[in-house]
Order: C-alpha cells, then sequence, then structure tokens
C-alpha cells in the first residue's frame, strides 16, 4: 500500500511551454458547435461512452499536420445527423487559441465546401500544414495503439517509422519513394515492352534510399537509448524499453560499409532480374523488436496490461526525444488509457503528466480515478457539453 501513495513533494508544472487555451470545433463529429475555454492545466474529458470524449481529442489532433488521432478520411469528420445522410454541402473547422513559444497564436484548420484537403491558417494567414507542426506538436496514447503489437510486422515498422518520422520529418519520404520505386522496377521486370535502360537508375535509387532508411532508422534507436539512459528521466513504474531493428539488409551493412553493400545488394538486384524475381533484402523486410531491458521480455509476449505500460514508456521517452530536439514537449493526449491501469501505475503517470512540460488531455467514463489526487486537473463533463443538433433546414446554408 505504501509504494501507492501520492507523493506530495512532486513539483507540479502550472508554467506549461505549450498548452492549449481555447478550442472551438464547427460540424466536427457529434458536435454542430463546441467551445471550451481552458487554462494551462491538465484537462479530464470525463463522460458516458459514445458520448463524444475522443471527438473532442481528435479536434484537438489537426492541431498539428496530418491526419489525425484516429487517421480518419476528412468526410467522415462532418458532423452527421438524422438518417445518417452525408450533407455534400457542410465542411467541418476547427479553431484554437493556443500557447507555444512564449506567444498566443490564433490557428485555424478545416476543410470548405466542395474541397477535401485540409486548410490550415496560422493568425489568419494561409501556411502549409508542415508549419503548423513546426508550432504545436502533438502525441498520443490510444488502445487501438496496442493492436500494433499483435498485427504483422509491417503494421509495426509503420508505427516505428511514424515516430521516426516526427524527429527526421524526412524518413516517411523516404520510405514512399523506396516503395513506390520497388513496384515501378517490378512492373518493368514483368513488361516486356518497357525500357530496360530505367531499371540501372531505379535499382542504383532503391539501394540508395535503403541505405538511408537503415541509417535513419538506427539513429533513432540509438537516440530513444540515450532517452532512457538520462538519470533525469529514471522513473520506478514504467519500465526501460529497448528497441532492436534488425534484418539481413541491417547485417549487411553493418559488416560491409555502405560501398561494399550498394555493389552487393545491386549484384543480388541484377541476377534476380535476370531471373524474373522481385523480391530482396532491405529495409522493408526489416524486425522490429520492442522489448524491457531487464528482462529482455519482448512487448507481444506481455499481459495487456503489461503492453500499456510500456506503450506509456515508450511514447512518454519519445517525448522527451522531441523535446531535445524542438526544445518543447508535445500536447499529449492519452484516449482510455486511465482506467484499465492498476492503481500504482494510474498514481505514477499522474505524477508523470503534472510534471510534464506540455498540456495533457485524458479521458475518462468516471472521474473518481482523480478525485484524491493532489495536481490540478481541469475536468470536463463531456454529457453536457451542448451537442446543439441542427434543425434541418439549418443544413441548407449557402
Ligand atoms: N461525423 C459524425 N457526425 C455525427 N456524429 C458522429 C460522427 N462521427 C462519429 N459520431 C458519433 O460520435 C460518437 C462517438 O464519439 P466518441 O468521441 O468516440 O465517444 P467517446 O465519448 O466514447 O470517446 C458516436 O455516437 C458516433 O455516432
Ligand atoms: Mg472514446
Amino acid at each position: 500500500m505504501e509504494q501507492t501513495q501520492v507523493n506530495k513533494n512532486i513539483n507540479f508544472v502550472n508554467n506549461k511551454q505549450l498548452f492549449i487555451k481555447q478550442i472551438k470545433a464547427s460540424y466536427f463529429r457529434n458536435y454542430k458547435n463546441l467551445e471550451l475555454n481552458l487554462s494551462a492545466d491538465n484537462i479530464v474529458l470525463v463522460g458516458h461512452n459514445g458520448v463524444g470524449k475522443t471527438n473532442i481529442l481528435e479536434a484537438v489532433s489537426y492541431l498539428t499536420s496530418g491526419r489525425g488521432i484516429r487517421k480518419a478520411k476528412s468526410k467522415d469528420l462532418i458532423f452527421k445527423k438524422f438518417d445518417d445522410r452525408f450533407y455534400e454541402d457542410l465542411f467541418w473547422g476547427v479553431h484554437a487559441s493556443v500557447f507555444a513559444m512564449n506567444k498566443t497564436f490564433e490557428i485555424g484548420t478545416g476543410i470548405q465546401k466542395n474541397n477535401n484537403s485540409r486548410l490550415v491558417k496560422i493568425n489568419g494567414d494561409l501556411v502549409k500544414q508542415a508549419d503548423l507542426s513546426k508550432l504545436v506538436k502533438i502525441s498520443w496514447i490510444t488502445p487501438q495503439m496496442l493492436l500494433v503489437f499483435h498485427n504483422g510486422m509491417q503494421e509495426k515498422r509503420r508505427f516505428i517509422d511514424r515516430l521516426i518520422n516526427i524527429s527526421n520529418p524526412n524518413h516517411v519520404g523516404l520510405l514512399y519513394r523506396y516503395e513506390f520505386l520497388i513496384k515501378e522496377r517490378v512492373k518493368i521486370i514483368n513488361n516486356f515492352n518497357s525500357n530496360k535502360n530505367w531499371i540501372d537508375t531505379i535499382e542504383n535509387d532503391i539501394v540508395n534510399l535503403s541505405i538511408k532508411i537503415i541509417e535513419s532508422r538506427k539513429r533513432f534507436v540509438s537516440e530513444m537509448q540515450n532517452i532512457f539512459f538520462r538519470s533525469d528521466l529514471k522513473e520506478d513504474f514504467f519500465p526501460d524499453i529497448c528497441l532492436k531493428i534488425a534484418g539481413k539488409a541491417e547485417e549487411l551493412l553493418d559488416s560491409l560499409g555502405k560501398e561494399k553493400y550498394h555493389s552487393k545488394i545491386i549484384e543480388i538486384l541484377r541476377k534476380n532480374r535476370n531471373n524474373g524475381i522481385s523480391s530482396f533484402i532491405g529495409p522493408h523486410k526489416s524486425e522490429l523488436l520492442i522489448f524491457k531491458r531487464h528482462s529482455k521480455q519482448e512487448i507481444r509476449y506481455c499481459s495487456t496490461g503489461e503492453q500499456k505500460i510500456m506503450l506509456i514508456s515508450l511514447i512518454f521517452k519519445h517525448c522527451y526525444l522531441m523535446e531535445s530536439i524542438y526544445k518543447q514537449t508535445p500536447i499529449l493526449l492519452l484516449d482510455d488509457i486511465i482506467e484499465h491501469l492498476d492503481e500504482i501505475h494510474r498514481r505514477a503517470l499522474f505524477e508523470k503528466t503534472s510534471v510534464y512540460k506540455s498540456q495533457c488531455w485524458f479521458t475518462c467514463t468516471n472521474s473518481r480515478a482523480f478525485n484524491d489526487y493532489p495536481a490540478s486537473y481541469k475536468s470536463i463533463d463531456v454529457n453536457k457539453l451542448q451537442k446543439d443538433y441542427p434543425k434541418k433546414r439549418e443544413l441548407n446554408y449557402a
């Protein structure tokens, strides 16, 4: 029982570096009009199942680049009511006042009528999504992320590659190009009429990209390792995690060095090409392992609860890696994470988020979990938020 006591000596961070002061959402998911006025405090969204808690986190997640916490299609975000018809003439928007880099910025984002690409404005000026992500970074932990550990290697690679992309924004671009060229090469091999001279150039690009991807992943693993070794971030309740990216390509690059690896893979590619074989070794086949540093236990063999704790540990450390690069921790969204944690880890998580330097958002169905905790968490009863369903005629606005 002793260790479940709240640590009263903890230094709560009240002067957060990055937080949302106000957020408004219009025609977004189940909200026709939503407005939340906030302070730097961490937020707890409390409400029954299906009331719209995750939808609010999703609105927040559009305050940075990308496809949000659910990776949703833009048209699915548009407020739908009545007979589940899709109202073509509607659009969605999210607006927020965000405190970042010691200033307050007005951020607007959404889609317009008949246009599916997301527009972003900062202080009234139209900017690129990439500009938004330079200003506001957001990370999240969701129950869906746990499924990754049970899925195939491709999903695991994608999960880590997305984390890498946040600290090295070219990474996913390199992968897209690499995967595109692999497909192009197969097309050329299988098509008798295609220009075979192209294949030399494509194979050369494939190998160059494969080296860059392997090196970028390797750099990430060692950067994360450094964060886990940082003494100021040591903790008792969340285990150190090791990442390992292994495969034949990694082994070859390690043992041969870049130049010899290049000629070796080119040699393999040419040989396979002449035999009509399209497969070859490379970072598209790498194995990704996530395990506890001390016990060496791999995440997929851990219990669901342990996996959640390992995921929290991994994402928090990744947030600190982002801080070491961008001098600011990201806003952190924790969807449905609290309720399934045991008491020790729940309290340890509260302590972590209390000293965390940017705003954290929680969702839960019952605020009791937060009751006896002294840190200031602003609790919002999502059941009482006005969903303000429109009348049918209101939808025909011009
Ligand atoms: N585009 C949409 N328009 C209207 N309602 C939506 C839309 N997308 C999802 N919803 C509704 O939002 C609710 C789910 O909200 P969610 O935030 O996931 O709930 P929870 O509070 O459990 O996290 C569901 O009732 C769903 O029907
Ligand atoms: Mg939810």
